[in-house]
């Protein structure tokens, strides 16, 4: 893997994230292999590369959501705050509060738009009926949504646009106040005027939280990642190929398929 760095070596950096010889396989076929990378916290590192090279594979063993896809097995390693995520014992829902995720197109439950905010901090501890407001208000606003539709809370979240619910998706992914948050291409869904908004509150949210997202948008890479990882297919697998700053990767990237990949994309 080629790697630049262009941050200022005072910087003291803390790492809460570390992907070891990452290899995901699904049977026989090797989907990624030799995938190490850290992920420093406030920053937000952006995952990059062809269709198909194994970049949402990837984002999903970050949170071991893969262990939901019949098939599929994880070798290597993932240690959070140095602690492996794969140990025997580790308490997968907990994990997952902690490593939140948001998908391409919004999952909204059709419940009331409080209940979907409420929905996983529910599962995970209780919350009395004074903390229920606060709770959701605070999530809300953070997602920068509470101004929307704090006269209908209890009105159907169905009854949201798609651009409102990828933000009402991101409150229930806050509520649990998940330290790192895992996007796959969070805006693809959406229309200019909402990505924007999505792409303010990423730069916001990069305040308190560690953000990995996958992205095909490189316009977007350039105004919200901070780190670019580009994950190619080498001998039928995916491989990050090179990572580097934001700048350095997109205004002078050194790897081949890195460079043919940002041409392809305009
Ligand atoms: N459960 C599975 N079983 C077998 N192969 C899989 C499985 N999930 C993904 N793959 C394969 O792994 C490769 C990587 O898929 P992945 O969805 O991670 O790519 P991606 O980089 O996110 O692509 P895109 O940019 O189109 O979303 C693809 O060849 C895909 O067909
Ligand atoms: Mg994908």
């Amino acid at each position: 893997m080629v790697e630049t760095c262009c941050l200022p070596e005072t910087r003291i950096l803390e790492t809460p994230l570390c992907v070891r010889q990452l290899r995901v396989k699904a049977g026989a076929r090797v989907l990624l292999q030799n995938i190490t990378f850290d992920v420093q916290r406030g920053q937000v590192l952006g995952l990059i590369g062809p269709s198909g090279a194994g970049k949402s594979t990837l984002l999903r063993s970050l949170n071991r959501l893969n262990d939901l896809v019949p098939g599929l097995k994880v070798e290597g390693d993932v240690l959070f705050h140095g602690a492996s995520i794969y140990a025997p014992g580790v308490d997968v829902n907990a994990l997952r509060a902690r490593i939140g995720m948001l998908f391409q197109q919004p999952v909204i439950f059709p419940a009331s738009i409080a209940e979907n905010v409420l929905f996983g901090a529910k599962r995970l501890r209780t919350i009395d009926k004074s903390e229920r407001l606060v709770v959701i208000e605070s999530a809300l606003r953070e997602a920068a949504l509470w101004e929307e539709v704090k006269d209908r809370l209890k009105a159907s979240a169905l009854t949201l646009s798609v651009g409102q619910q990828q933000r009402l998706c991101l409150a229930r992914a806050l509520a649990v106040e998940p330290e790192i948050i895992l996007m796959d291409e969070p805006t693809s869904a959406l229309d200019p005027r909402s990505t924007q908004a999505i792409e303010e509150l990423i730069v916001r949210l990069k305040q308190r939280h560690t953000i990995v997202m996958v992205t095909h948008n490189i316009a977007q890479a350039r105004r919200v990642t901070d780190w670019l990882a580009c994950v190619c297919t080498r001998d039928g697998a995916g491989e990050i190929v090179e990572s580097a700053c934001c700048d350095a990767m997109l205004d002078n990237p050194r790897c081949r398929e890195v460079i043919e990949y940002l041409s392809a994309q305009g």
